[in-house]
């Protein structure tokens, strides 16, 4: 009989945001009164603006003319966005990345799960506890649960960001800001990490996909800010959050062509022309109305609206963090993220404050625990509600004798 890969065997028996969803469907089937309010999964709740609208018109349109109808299109993405990525993202910010470093994807959560594929299965892998569960899980259906998978507590000691380790790592996963802590790293502090990478020779794969709510200017909005982060790293950015295309999928990945990696041989190889291989082989491209619609997200309309739609979030992040600050509870994030987290009161466990919070108050969030060990004791809410629903939310809450 045909085998099948055990690692999967090792891993939870669902997907963190499916075991919530499954869950809150049970409360809600067995009170179909309450009104649920959801700062769970990180998914945004405004509509598209009228710039990416219009634009994803006229490209369905396009698709329907003998002249202008696309069928595959390239597996890197077309030129006209890539091009904008890299003038607007990253070289008017004084940051050399080409087009053709860059590769549009069909979201994050593929692309930082699809990167291992180029990785070597010798390869020592840290990645933070707690951590946005992709990276883990992908890495465990790989290797499995190994002794090559370090992981890297990052608590209330350590302000939820993880130490230099003194010994060598090969890969490191880093997302900033945070998911799910809503912490960030100030350059110096990224800094440390670029130079840990040049020196042991490793990797980083540096997840952005919230770099657009960064409101400080001390806290870097690309790895490529930081001087020879171009030989060590690996950028993730996504367009789901800043600019509502969780359900449209689009993404880029940055691999620079400096970036080289050893063979078993001992050979220096771009990292550059393995991607380019793994994405033509098992990936056909971003379909053209998306990229289409992200393209709009570039023009100075686009612009302004996506940067409304940030600042409305973030404005639901202020909501969240006064009614927990009035509450008295102690919380973290939410300044330059659209994560708040926050310690579970009277010592509660994670999942008890969910049980919690759902049956007393009706509103869903994230049990920490479930993102890692370290994260038992805290739980994670999102901005990406309306300001009605985040306000209601925040009322209840203060209300709530637990
Ligand atoms: C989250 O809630 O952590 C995110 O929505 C997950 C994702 O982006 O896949």
């Amino acid at each position: 009989m045909f085998q099948i890969n055990e690692n999967y065997l090792q891993l939870n028996e669902s997907y963190l945001f499916s075991t919530i969803a499954r869950r809150v469907e049970n409360f809600s089937a067995s009170h179909p009164e309450a009104d649920i309010i959801r700062l769970g999964i990180g998914d945004v709740t405004l509509p598209l603006p009228p710039s990416i609208l219009s634009a994803m018109h006229s490209a369905v349109d396009e698709m329907g003319v003998k002249e202008t109808f696309r069928g595959y299109g390239p597996e890197q993405g077309y030129a006209f966005l890539r091009e904008k990525i890299s003038e607007i993202d990253f070289r008017r910010r004084g940051i050399d990345i080409s087009p053709d470093e860059i590769f549009v994807g069909d979201g994050s959560k593929s692309d930082t799960g699809n990167i291992g594929d180029i990785l070597g299965d010798d390869n020592v892998v840290g990645i933070t506890d707690p951590v946005y569960p992709v990276y883990l899980d992908t890495n465990i259906m790989r290797l499995g649960k190994s002794s090559q998978i370090v992981l890297l507590p990052c608590n209330e000691e350590n302000g939820f960001l993880p130490g230099i380790p003194s010994h060598h790592l090969d890969v490191i996963y880093l997302c900033y800001p945070n998911n799910p802590t809503g912490t960030v790293m100030d350059r110096k502090q990224l800094k440390q990490w670029v130079e840990y990478a040049l020196e042991n020779r490793s990797l980083i794969l540096f997840d952005a996909a919230y770099e657009a709510f960064i409101r400080d200017n001390d806290v870097p909005r690309s790895i490529y800010e930081i001087e020879g982060a171009t030989a060590c790293a690996i950028e993730f950015r996504s367009f789901s959050k800043n600019a509502g295309f969780t359900g449209l999928r689009c993404s880029y990945t940055v691999v620079p062509k400096a970036l080289k990696a050893r063979s078993v041989d001992g050979d220096e190889l771009p990292i550059h022309s393995l991607w380019n291989r793994r994405q033509s082989t098992k990936f056909n491209g971003t379909p053209y109305i998306v990229q289409k619609a992200a393209e709009a997200v570039y023009s100075p309309q686009g612009q302004q609206e996506v940067g409304n739609m940030v600042a409305y979030y973030m404005r639901n992040a202020a909501i969240i963090r006064e009614g927990l600050a009035e509450k008295g509870w102690t919380f973290f994030g939410g300044e330059n993220s659209p994560y708040i987290w926050l310690k579970c009161p009277d010592g509660m466990d994670s999942w008890t404050f969910f049980d919690r919070l759902l049956q007393e108050c009706h509103i869903v969030g994230t049990p920490g625990v479930g993102f890692g060990s370290e994260g038992e004791g805290y739980f994670r809410l999102t901005a990406f509600n309306s300001h009605e629903k985040t306000a209601e939310a925040v009322e209840r809450i203060k209300k709530w004798e637990y």
